[in-house]
């Protein structure tokens, strides 16, 4: 390997620095690859009321399961900004989701209420669908943008909006 000579080392070593210190949520920031593997978020009559379910919100999983208006869809936690993982917050207008670093607010379906100049867009949602054994499983190999959250794979139909049976393809 050749030396390195003085001015690579100091713009590299400034390139790093800055990376990791930037806004002290370098930890977050990186994006590791999506786990091919999917993950079980238990089964589908655990959610028989509207709401979010934010038990897998955190890093390393970074997902709300959210039962809304029928249909039951995998809402990435990680903020449209820098990736810091939002938080469920109660305000008087209802739900929320909420970036810690920089203020953003979505709303629980994932979309853009208020990205205060920092996030842009709307949060992704990740593939959803059930498995033979009533399982609900999270795809995050597959994400669906905001213009793509009707299609097929991005949500589970509920057959009625007061069951937990999916309904018939
Ligand atoms: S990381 Fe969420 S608003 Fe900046």
């Amino acid at each position: 390997m050749e030396p390195m000579n003085r001015r690579a080392f100091v713009i590299g070593t400034v390139a790093t620095t800055a990376a990791v210190c930037c806004c002290g949520f370098s930890d977050v920031m990186a994006a590791p690859a999506a786990d091919p593997k999917p993950l079980d978020v238990g089964k589908l009559s655990d959610y028989a009321a509207d709401g979010v379910t934010d038990k897998w919100a955190k890093l390393p999983t970074a997902v709300d399961i959210v039962r809304q208006n029928g249909k039951l869809f995998a809402v990435n936690t990680r903020c449209t900004h820098h990736r810091v993982p939002v938080q469920l917050r109660k305000t008087a207008g209802g739900d929320e989701l909420q970036c810690p670093a920089h203020g953003a607010r979505f709303a629980v379906d994932g979309s853009l209420v208020d990205g205060l100049g920092k996030a842009r867009t709307a949060l992704q949602h990740f593939g959803i669908s059930v498995d033979a054994h009533g399982h609900v499983l999270v795809d995050k190999t597959t994400v669906f943008e905001e213009r793509d959250w009707d299609a097929d794979g991005s949500f589970i139909k509920l057959a009625d909006a007061a069951t937990t049976q999916p309904a018939a393809k």
